[in-house]
């Protein structure tokens, strides 16, 4: 049977492919206002801000690609099976040709009935305008779990995580909860790498870091679990 590898990634895998992270120097919240653009209360208060800014999102991911560190987790599948538990909304793994990629914080791809969560279309890389129904009638929004929202994934990826033997966490700062908080699912006898080129906050002891960008870490990885 192959072993169990969890990969939890965030905006920093998808920075070498252009797209911006959120809390680095020229991140994405220095530009706009966090609670005005991914909050529940920012929805309700200026919708159209808040389609306009995942409306950008969404043409930018258009014009991105994924890059070596996105494909260089396809081929870690021959000898694990590897399941990515990811932060990021872009659609860059599943291009990437990874077959399991679980959205913690939503799709751009997709949108939802503003009523109803569950009411889900795929929209592809279209803008959603003020005025766009959703079957139901109601205005259509993006398929995001803004801050103040349940994050309906987290139940699998705590029990994809809990059963690692390998995890490695790549390109986030683990500020956000609850997905930062899944290191503390990890089996105690789980090893653990850490992609990053900027110091992340780890709470666990024994995390092997990786202090390298992701397109060059994920290939320190590779030597590490395929040599
Ligand atoms: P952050 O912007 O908080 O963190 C990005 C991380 O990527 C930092 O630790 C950087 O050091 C690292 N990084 C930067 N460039 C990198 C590179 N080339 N290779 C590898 N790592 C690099 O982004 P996230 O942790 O993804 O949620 O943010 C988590 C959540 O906060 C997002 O999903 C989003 C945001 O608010 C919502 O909007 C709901």
């Amino acid at each position: 049977m192959k072993q169990k590898l969890v990969i939890l990634t965030g905006s920093g895998i998808s920075a070498e492919s252009g797209l911006k992270t959120f809390r680095d120097a020229g991140g994405l919240w220095e530009n706009y206002p966090v609670m005005d653009v991914a909050s529940i209360e920012g929805w309700y208060r200026n919708p159209q801000v808040v389609l306009r800014f995942y409306n950008e999102r969404r043409q930018q991911l258009g014009t991105a690609e994924p890059n070596e560190a996105h494909k260089g987790l396809v081929k870690l599948e021959s000898r694990y099976e590897v399941r990515i538990v990811t932060q990021n909304v872009d659609n860059l793994h599943e291009r990437a040709g990874s077959s399991q990629v679980l959205h913690l914080h939503g799709e751009l791809t997709k949108a939802c009935s503003s009523r109803d969560k569950f009411h889900v279309t795929d929209i592809g890389l279209n803008a959603i305008e003020w005025g766009d129904k959703a079957a139901d009638g109601s205005q259509l929004r993006p398929f995001i779990v803004w801050f103040g929202e349940a994050v309906p994934a987290m139940e699998e990826a705590i029990e994809w995580v809990s059963q690692a033997d390998i995890l490695v966490v790549i390109g986030t700062s683990l500020n956000v909860y609850p997905a930062a908080g899944l290191l503390n699912d990890a089996p105690n006898n789980c090893r653990i790498y850490l992609i990053d080129p900027n110091e992340v906050p780890v709470q666990r002891r024994g995390v092997h870091i990786i202090r390298k960008k992701a397109v060059e870490g994920v290939k320190e990885l590779i030597e590490l679990l395929l040599n």
